[in-house]
């Protein structure tokens, strides 16, 4: 089900890509000529202030959205204008997405919420219960997997996010804001979950308006007006 990440050459590779919405008679042009690299196993903090252009940027990065011009190669395969059907075919395969509100299904249990990436790739019962058990144990909730979202922290919520994320074997995590709605201990776990994450050899994007959390990363891209005007190694 899940191919190997190609060894080698960059696991995003990306160059010149703009986009532009228009809305009515307003043209806003949200990224300006994006160039960008990111390795397998590395673990980017995108940062930058509201409207930059950071979630049209991890739309196009996660296959969510495409760009107006240039070029993106995802894991070696050229991304950019590709049909619906594909787009979704390869983000499904080598993308695991997080975000600000956790998006997990209210009714359901964690367990039942970490099982259903599996459940759409279409593994059977016994293989999605020990994967998804397998995930809630690394995000170190072996002991909420009967809980639902209600009977659980925010930090807690994330993680069982974070395991759902994971549990297709992704590539990439890509991550929106992830601690957005955390107070600041709960915030910091999370991120001290994705070094370790990123320490056992994930590669992990992350967007934030945080500069503590973007520390905690081991890059950091900071981009302006639809540019990437910083890209430097983080200090920690
Ligand atoms: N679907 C859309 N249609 C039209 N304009 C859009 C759309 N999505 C984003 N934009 C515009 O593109 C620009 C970049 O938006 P984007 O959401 O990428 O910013 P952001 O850096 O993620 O901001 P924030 O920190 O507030 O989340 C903004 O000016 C926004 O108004
Ligand atoms: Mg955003």
């Amino acid at each position: 089900m899940s191919e190997e990440p190609k060894v080698g050459g960059p696991m995003i590779l990306m160059r010149g890509i703009r986009k532009s919405y228009s809305t009515g008679r307003v043209e806003v042009e949200a990224l300006r000529g994006i160039d960008l690299d990111i390795g397998g196993n590395d673990y980017v903090a995108v940062v930058g202030p509201s409207g930059s252009g950071k979630s049209t940027l991890m739309n196009i990065v996660g296959c969510l959205d495409t760009p107006t011009s240039g070029e993106y190669v995802l894991s070696g395969e050229k991304v950019a204008g590709l049909d619906r059907n594909r787009l979704a075919e390869i983000r499904n395969r080598h993308v695991g997405f997080v975000f600000q509100n956790f998006n997990l299904l209210p009714y359901a249990s964690a367990l039942e919420n970490v099982e259903l990436p599996l459940l759409f790739a279409g593994a059977g019962a016994r293989e999605r219960k020990e994967r998804a058990e397998e995930m809630l144990r690394r995000v170190d909730l072996a002991d909420r997997m009967d809980h639902k979202p209600t009977e659980l922290s925010g930090g807690q919520m994330q993680r069982v996010a974070i395991a759902r994320a994971l549990v297709n074997r992704p590539a990439i995590i890509l991550a929106d804001e992830p601690t957005g709605n955390l107070d600041s201990a709960s915030g910091q776990g999370i991120v001290g979950l994705f070094r370790a994450l990123h320490a056992a050899g994930q590669t992990i994007v992350m967007i934030t308006h945080d500069q503590a959390i973007a520390r905690l990363a081991s890059r950091i891209v900071q981009i302006r007006d639809g540019q990437i005007v910083e890209d430097r190694q983080a200090a920690a």
